[in-house]
């Protein structure tokens, strides 16, 4: 059984691994931390980005020599393959360590329980499972690459009280408050890409940029434009921003955006039309998003391709702001028609939480599809 000071390292282990959101994927977050002999905190380290050493090396060389005869405490399982780096088993045998506490097994198939057999094969002592669902809340766009090799999808939504994402004519500057708008800013210097669909574009002319004093590490996340015509009215703001976009079309309209091609920072990406779609089949985009080392995605759009997605179940979480605000019938729905004919077949959420933001209200989970 893990003791006191063994709880207090893998909690400090799991703060740890954040340091590395943003820049580790297509590697999970990690963090680890090293109580000498007499458990005293000799030393800690994180995963600070893919291609850079993992924590356990980071770790043991911060702890020194005092990682001989100590415990490791670590948020995931030590992997016994070499990748771009070598196996963190071998280090950890190595130093001298003589205890593992793991908070749970990496379930990439190179890893899977390999990495604490050849540790206990060693004759480390070895015990797993502590903090494992922050473990597994950590690393979720991690576990969703491994299952699917896709993007993580969050979509984020103002809604007015009476459930609308615009007025009548399509204006929603602004629907939430200050605060919400700023906690949306954070939430983008987050994650690698921002999404929305034509229509939000030719409506709002968004940025969809990150707007704080500190730009994130990495620079302004990618903006992702998917669209099926090309047609993007006077709307230029998401093209002369900082940082790169990308246009999702289909294949057969990009002589229509020989303009933008030629704009430094635009990616003009093509997929097969699919006519059960209004475009193309949105699954190999994310599949290229997720190859291209995009983790995670905050998708910013109106009805069209927020329903799209939502049918075709590539929304993992939503992030949805209510406002005191009433817009009618007339106003613009969030969702068109999902199927849904019956209440149990409801999109519910999991893992919910709702907090007030300013004057709105942010309820946040995971999206639950009908047979999960
Ligand atoms: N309150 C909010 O949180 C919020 C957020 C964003 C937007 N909005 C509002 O939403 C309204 C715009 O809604 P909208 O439905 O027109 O915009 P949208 O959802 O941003 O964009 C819809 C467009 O996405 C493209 N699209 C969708 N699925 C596709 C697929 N499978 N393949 C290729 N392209 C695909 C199509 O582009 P084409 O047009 O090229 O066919 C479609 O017309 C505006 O009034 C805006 O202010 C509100």
């Amino acid at each position: 059984m893990a003791s006191k000071v063994e709880i207090q390292a893998m909690k400090k282990a799991l703060k740890l691994a954040v340091y590395g959101k943003r820049n580790t994927f297509p590697n999970p977050m990690v963090g680890a931390v090293i109580l000498d002999k007499d458990g005293n905190h000799a030393g800690d380290g994180f995963h600070r980005k893919c291609g850079a050493p993992h924590a356990e090396v980071v770790a043991i060389s911060s702890a020194g020599d005092a990682s001989s005869g100590g415990t490791m405490v670590v948020t995931l399982e030590p992997c016994c393959h070499r990748g771009r780096t070598g196996p963190c088993t071998d280090e950890i045998i190595r130093a001298g360590i003589l205890r593992v506490v793991i908070a749970m097994i990496d379930p990439d198939p190179r890893v899977n329980g390999e990495g604490i057999r050849k540790l206990e094969a060693a004759g480390i002592e070895v015990e797993t499972g502590l903090f494992s669902d922050e473990a597994r809340t950590l690393n979720k766009v991690y576990f969703h690459y491994l299952d699917t090799s896709r993007s993580w999808v969050t979509l984020k939504i103002a809604l007015s009280l009476d459930g609308r994402t615009a007025a009548a004519d399509g204006s929603s500057k602004w629907i939430s408050c200050e605060a919400s708008r700023r906690l949306v800013h954070r939430k983008r210097s987050s994650v690698q890409a921002i999404m929305t669909g034509a229509g939000t574009v030719r409506d709002d002319d968004p940025e969809l940029t990150v707007r704080l004093a500190d730009i994130p590490p990495g620079g302004q996340p990618v903006r992702i434009v998917v669209s099926s015509t090309g047609d993007f009215g006077d709307s230029r703001n998401i093209f002369k921003a900082p940082g790169k976009t990308i246009i999702a079309v289909p294949e057969g309209v990009s002589a229509r955006l020989t303009e933008f091609s030629r704009m430094s920072g635009v990616e003009i990406w093509e997929f097969p039309p699919d006519s059960s779609t209004p475009g193309f089949n949105l699954v190999p985009l994310f599949e290229r998003t997720a190859a291209a080392g995009i983790g995670e995605i905050l998708c910013e759009a109106g009805s069209g391709l927020s329903t799209q997605l939502l049918k075709d179940r590539l929304v993992k979480s939503v992030s949805i702001f209510t406002a005191p605000v009433i817009l009618g019938g007339e106003g613009r729905q969030a969702f068109e028609q999902l199927g849904i004919d019956t209440i149990k077949n409801a999109v519910r959420l999991k893992n919910v939480s709702s907090h007030r933001s300013g004057s709105d209200f942010l309820t946040e989970g995971e999206v639950v599809y009908r047979s999960d």
